[in-house]
């Protein structure tokens, strides 16, 4: 019958496939090239002889004794993998044979290019993780005052519904870096990434292939191969905008779009990309009153804001000091290999009247200043006269500048050239014998501080 040659030319000659029949004494009728490509034998060596004696583990000998097709097992050919179905061939309710074909040979292939992928991305995302993970729990957060326990439980509420969005609001230097950091912890995505993005830094036209990743080709200067945004590597964690005050209006646009749809297209392509992330953003700005001035979007405010968060300033929860301070010594002398670790009462009295504008970043510069100063004296107490840069510097109401080491170590070269001058009543050979320092050389530093005697005398009389 021209059908069934038709057919079984196309089964000799498929590659799709292998393909065998044996009859009811499981003896081979026919066998295709592909599946003697792969036993590697010839049509002579394969045909009329045993099944058994080529595949001793084939399923089709089963099949003429039961009567009954087995489909879609798994099994293995001189290394090949596939996927095999063994069908009974009855004729007038008689049976009188097996057929059987193993296909999709790739699709192993295939399942092992997928499992090598999926190996990868775990790696990868362990690394996104290792790089772009919390670093902070709430216990990080120190402060016993009402107004931040309070913000403490909020933050907390906002890290049991990983999907609400958070609008942290506070001065610079309040700890909202910190509260992002301690609710992604806190919640059931602390093992996925926790991606910060500073809005502030970011040149507007870049801050959309940074966030949202862009295709190969889409703007001058694309990387090959494009790149992944940042919405994408925070997929299945928590993306923190921070500054988000900064937001360009066109930005502040897509962002909306976003937290609308929950997708977003890559830049140079219309393929929408879903992810599943949490927003948490943060701004010292007041966003109300750049909502009335028109610079910032009223509808973005409200998605944003769906849970808010009001950092205290410092100087309203003043009694957390003496905490904060045994804190921050803790970990500025494990920084600096010091040994500075009290502060004395002296001290805390004139931090405790500062009105502290830089907040709790401002305190931890101070105490960086002072643990310096204390040590270049010896001391392992920061007493009021290593903090004599706060007294002068409050006379600025509120500015307490952040030095270097080659400025702290000016400031305290000054320091001791002040002291010794007052000690020899001004005597400048003195001073230059006690000091052993060459007599020009104290010239020098007496011109380049400014260090006349009326100078001086004011200056020790301010620190005692
Ligand atoms: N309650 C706190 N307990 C301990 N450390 C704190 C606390 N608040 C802030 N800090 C520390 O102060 C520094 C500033 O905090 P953070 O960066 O979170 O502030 P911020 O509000 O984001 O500031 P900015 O507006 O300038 O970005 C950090 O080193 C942080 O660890
Ligand atoms: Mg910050």
């Amino acid at each position: 019958m021209l059908e069934s040659e038709v057919v079984k030319d196309f089964l000799f000659e498929t590659n799709a496939m292998c393909a065998h029949i044996i009859d009811q004494n499981g003896i081979v009728k026919f066998i295709n090239k592909t599946y003697l490509e792969i036993l590697g034998k010839k049509e002579e060596e394969v045909i009329d002889h045993p099944i058994g004696d080529i595949t001793p583990e084939t399923r089709s000998l089963s099949v003429i004794k039961t009567g009954k097709a087995v489909i879609g097992y798994n099994w293995t050919v001189n290394n090949y993998n596939m996927i095999a179905s063994s069908i009974p061939l009855i004729q007038k309710g008689k049976l009188k044979g097996c057929f059987s074909y193993s296909v999709f040979m790739d699709i192993w292939d295939a399942k092992n290019i997928v499992d090598n992928l999926t190996q990868q991305l775990n790696m990868y995302r362990d690394e996104v993780h290792s790089v772009y993970s919390s670093r902070y729990s709430f216990d990080d957060i120190i402060g016993q005052a009402a107004n931040i326990i309070d913000m403490k439980s909020l933050a907390h509420k906002a890290a049991l519904h990983p999907s609400i969005t958070v609008l942290i609001n506070g001065e610079s230097g309040t700890g909202k870096e910190l509260f992002a950091h301690a609710i992604h912890s806190a919640s059931c995505r602390k093992k996925m990434p926790f991606i910060r993005v500073n809005c502030a830094a970011i040149p507007e036209n870049l801050l959309e292939a940074e966030l949202f990743g862009y295709e190969e080709g889409s703007f001058t200067g694309a990387r090959k191969g494009g790149s992944t945004g940042k919405f994408e590597l925070a997929h299945g964690g928590t993306i923190f905008l921070d500054e988000i005050g900064e937001m360009s209006p066109t930005m502040q646009r897509k962002l909306l779009v976003f937290l609308q749809e929950r997708e977003f297209e890559r830049l140079g392509s219309h393929r929408p990309v879903r992810v599943n992330v949490r927003v948490i953003a943060a701004t010292n700005k007041d966003l109300a009153e750049m909502i009335r001035q028109q610079k910032f979007r009223e509808d973005l405010y409200y998605r944003l804001n769906v849970l808010s968060l009001k950092i205290p300033p410092l100087r309203e929860r003043i009694a957390d000091l003496p905490l904060l301070v045994k804190h921050l010594l803790l970990e500025i002398n494990k920084d600096l290999k010091t040994k500075v670790s009290e502060m004395s009462v002296g001290a805390m009295d004139l931090i405790s009247q500062y009105h502290w504008p830089g907040n709790v970043r401002e305190l931890q510069n101070v105490l960086q200043r002072g643990i310096i100063l204390a040590d270049l004296d010896g001391c392992r107490i920061i007493t009021r006269e290593h903090l004599y840069f706060m007294k002068i510097d409050s006379e600025k109401p509120g500015f307490v500048s952040t030095n270097t080491l080659k400025e702290l170590v000016r400031d305290y070269e000054k320091q001791i050239l002040t002291k010794v001058l007052k000690e020899t009543n001004y005597n400048k050979t003195k001073t230059a014998e006690i000091l052993d320092m060459d007599l020009s050389w104290l010239y020098k530093k007496i011109k380049r501080y400014g260090l006349t005697s009326e100078n001086t005398i004011t200056s020790i009389k301010e620190n005692v």
